[in-house]
C-alpha cells in the first residue's frame, strides 16, 4: 500500500531523489496503519471461520443427538405397542379361560342332571307302557263281566252291581283313564327329550372333539334349553334352509347359539318373534338369529363383542357371552355379522365354513 502512495508523492512533487524525512515518516505511518488494520482483519476473519467451523461441528452434534434420541423414542413406543398388544392377549386369554370354565360347569351340571333324571325317567316310561297295557286287561274284563251281568241270578248282587257303576261312572273313567295315561306319556316323552338335549347340548361324550354334525339338532337342542327363557317373551320361527353338516365343535357352537337366543329374548321388551334361519352358500353355511327386538345403538355397535361389555343391570348380564361367541366363531375360522335398527330389531348372522382346513 505504501509504495502507491509513494508512487504518487513523489509524481506529485516531481520525481525528487529523495522524499522530505516527515513525508516518508507519514508514508511508514500509513503503512503500519494498514498492516494492522489487515493484521485485525485477517485475525477477525480467521476466529470467524473458527467459530462457524465450531458451530457447523455442534451443529452436527446436535443433529446426531436428535436423531439418536427420536430412534430411541420409536424402540419405547414400539415396546409399549408389544406390551399393549400382550397385555390385550392376556385379558383376552384370561376372558376365555373364565367363560369356558363357566360353559364347562355348566356342561358339567347340565350333564349330571341328565344322567341322574335319565334313570328314573327310564323306569317310569317303561312303567307307563306296562301300566297302560295292564289297565287295557282289566278294562276287557270289566267288559266281560258287564256282559254276564244278566246271566247273574241273584237280583240283589245284580243292583249292587249296577249301583258301585253308577257311583263309579266306569263310562267315564274309561275315557279319562285312556287320556291321562296318553298324557302321563307325553310328558315323559317330553322330559326324556329335554334330557337328551341337556347330554346333547353338554356333549359330555364327547367334549371338545371336531366332528361332523348338522347344526339344526344343536339348535334344537339349544333351543329346547333356552325356551323357558324365551317362551313368555317371544314365538319362535324356524325357517331352517338345507345345510351339509360341517365340520365343528358341536357343543361350543351351542353355547354360541344360547347366547344368541338369549340376547334376542332379552332385547324384546313385551312380545315378539325370534326367527332361526339356516342356509348355505359356496362353502360356507350360515345361521341367523333374528328378533323384533329394541335394536342395538349405533354407539354401542363397536362395543358389544368386548369382554365385560353390556347394557344389561348388574346380575343380569355379564358381557361375555358375545365375545365368547366371537372366540368360539374365530376358533372356527368363521365370522359374526350383525344388523340392527333400534326399535326394529336385530339379526345376527354366524358364517361357518363346511371344513376346517
Ligand atoms: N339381540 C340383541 N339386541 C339388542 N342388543 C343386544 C343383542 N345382543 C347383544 N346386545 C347388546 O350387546 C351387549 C353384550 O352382549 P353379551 O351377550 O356379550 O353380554 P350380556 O348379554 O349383556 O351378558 P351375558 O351374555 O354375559 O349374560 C348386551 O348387553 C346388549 O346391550
Ligand atoms: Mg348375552
Amino acid at each position: 500500500m505504501h509504495r502507491l502512495l509513494e508512487r504518487q508523492i513523489r509524481r506529485f512533487l516531481g520525481e525528487p531523489a529523495t522524499l522530505p524525512p516527515e513525508l516518508a515518516a507519514f508514508i511508514a505511518a500509513v503503512d503500519e496503519a494498514y498492516n494492522s488494520a489487515d493484521a485485525d482483519r485477517l485475525l477477525i476473519e480467521r476466529s470467524l471461520d473458527l467459530m462457524s467451523k465450531e458451530l457447523t461441528d455442534t451443529n452436527a452434534g446436535l443433529r446426531n443427538e436428535l436423531a439418536e434420541r427420536q430412534r430411541a423414542d420409536m424402540a419405547l413406543q414400539k415396546k409399549q405397542e408389544e406390551q399393549r398388544l400382550l397385555i390385550g392377549k392376556l385379558e383376552a386369554a384370561h376372558n376365555q379361560l373364565l367363560q369356558s370354565e363357566k360353559m364347562a360347569s355348566i356342561g358339567q351340571l347340565a350333564a349330571g342332571v341328565a344322567h341322574e333324571i335319565n334313570n328314573p325317567i327310564g323306569y317310569v316310561y317303561s312303567n307307563l307302557g306296562t301300566l297302560e297295557k295292564y289297565v287295557q286287561d282289566t278294562f276287557g274284563m270289566i267288559d266281560l263281566y258287564e256282559q254276564a251281568e244278566g246271566a247273574i241270578a241273584d237280583p240283589e248282587v245284580r243292583s249292587r252291581l249296577q249301583e258301585a257303576k253308577k257311583k263309579l261312572d266306569i263310562a267315564f273313567l274309561k275315557t279319562d283313564l285312556r287320556a291321562l295315561m296318553d298324557e302321563s306319556k307325553d310328558g315323559i316323552t317330553r322330559v326324556k327329550t329335554i334330557v337328551q338335549n341337556l347330554k346333547d347340548f353338554s356333549h359330555a361324550d364327547t367334549s371338545d372333539e371336531w366332528n361332523f354334525a348338522d347344526l339344526r339338532s344343536g339348535l334344537d337342542s339349544t333351543l329346547s334349553i333356552v325356551n323357558n327363557e324365551i317362551k313368555y317373551k317371544a314365538d319362535v320361527v324356524k325357517q331352517y334352509g338345507e345345510i351339509p353338516e360341517i365340520e365343528c365343535l358341536a357343543s361350543q357352537l351351542n353355547q354360541v347359539f344360547m347366547n344368541l337366543l338369549v340376547n334376542a329374548a332379552h332385547a324384546i321388551k313385551e312380545r315378539g318373534t325370534i326367527t332361526i334361519r339356516t342356509g348355505r352358500e359356496g362353502d360356507e353355511v350360515w345361521v341367523d338369529i333374528a328378533d323384533t327386538g329394541d335394536g342395538i345403538a349405533p354407539e354401542h355397535m363397536q362395543k358389544i363383542f368386548d369382554p365385560f361389555f353390556t347394557t344389561k343391570p348388574i346380575g343380569k348380564g355379564t358381557g361375555l357371552g358375545l365375545s365368547l361367541s366371537y372366540g368360539i366363531v374365530e376358533k372356527h375360522h368363521g365370522r359374526i355379522e350383525v344388523q340392527s335398527e333400534v326399535g326394529k330389531g336385530t339379526t345376527f348372522r354366524v358364517w361357518l365354513p363346511m371344513k376346517q382346513s
